[in-house]
């Protein structure tokens, strides 16, 4: 039988680590399976709010329990510092590190052990939507196994092939996600004359929904030819948006990401 997690730590309770919590209480993970280390004073609210323990890095030494996962979540600028923490604390359990672009090779080696697996959730994780890219040298090992039946409580998993793919998998997944929102602001702007804000609100939380419901029956391809009719006023749009090369201008946002991602890597190699 699988072995499933016994805690759950928290090294960072920033935005990511949060939302991981709120997935995991909402699929009926016990509050007491979660701990938290947490240096800003802001986030005990949260985690007081959520009955989650607030623990020290040196309490880490005493959680040497093969099936507890320490999640770190914090920005790769403090990773060293966390690191730093974690390694004299005595901890031996498993580590995940969420840190864009910080390779498992650097982690590794900081933390002088290889039991290290890394993973990008995303925050839609708090509603059990989440998407995560996981990677590990040990793709098949108990310690990924572990980690991938945590994370399949709040969304889909993928396991990754190549560290690598962790690039795009930030880009097109991780981030991609902010940028459907920022033009679905134009969306909302384009209403806003049109309508108040409730009823705005109402007709975007439609098309949500609606796209949803459309990718499901017909998928991206199909649902677009159903809209845009011959010599209608979408297939006209469409022109222009074509024209202005709107796909491009995504693939090339992507492609900025990627970079920022790699130089990330580089940045902490
Ligand atoms: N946000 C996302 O959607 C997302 C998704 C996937 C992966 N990630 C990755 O997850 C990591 C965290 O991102 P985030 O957006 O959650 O950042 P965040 O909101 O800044 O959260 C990180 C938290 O960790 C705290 N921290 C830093 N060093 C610490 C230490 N030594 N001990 C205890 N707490 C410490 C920070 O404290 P201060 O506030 O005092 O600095 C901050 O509150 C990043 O590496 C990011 O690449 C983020």
């Amino acid at each position: 039988m699988e072995k499933e997690f016994n805690k759950i730590i928290f090294f960072g309770a920033g935005n990511i680590a949060q939302a991981i919590m709120l997935g995991l209480l909402e699929a009926k993970t016990s509050s007491t399976k979660l701990l938290a280390i947490n240096k800003n004073p802001m986030h005990d609210v949260f985690l007081r709010k959520h009955a989650i323990k607030k623990i020290f890095p040196k309490d880490l030494g005493k959680l040497n329990h093969p099936n507890n996962i320490l999640l770190l979540a914090v920005k790769p600028k403090d990773i060293n510092i966390a690191v730093d923490q974690l390694r004299f604390s005595g901890y031996e359990g498993t580590v995940c590190s969420l840190a864009a672009g910080v390779s498992l090779r650097k982690i590794s080696q900081l933390l002088g052990s290889d039991s290290v697996v890394r993973a990008m959730p995303t925050t839609a994780s708090a509603f059990g939507l989440g998407t995560t890219g996981i990677y590990s040298d040990k793709a098949r090992g108990q310690k990924t196994k572990l980690i991938k039946k945590l994370f399949d409580k709040i969304g889909v998993t993928l396991i990754l092939k190549k560290e690598k793919d962790m690039h795009d998998f930030t880009a097109v997944v991780g981030s991609g996600q902010a940028f459907l929102m920022q033009l679905l602001k134009e969306y909302e702007r384009g209403l806003a004359s049109l309508a108040d804000q409730k009823k705005n609100k109402a007709i975007i939380k439609n098309l949500l929904r609606s796209l949803f419901l459309q990718f499901e029956m017909y998928g991206f391809e199909k649902a677009i030819k159903k809209i845009a009719s011959k010599k209608g006023t979408t297939e006209a749009g469409l022109v222009t948006l074509h024209k202005l090369g709107g796909n491009k201008m995504l693939n090339e946002t992507f492609k900025a990401t990627k970079i920022r991602s790699q130089e990330i890597e580089n940045e902490f190699k």
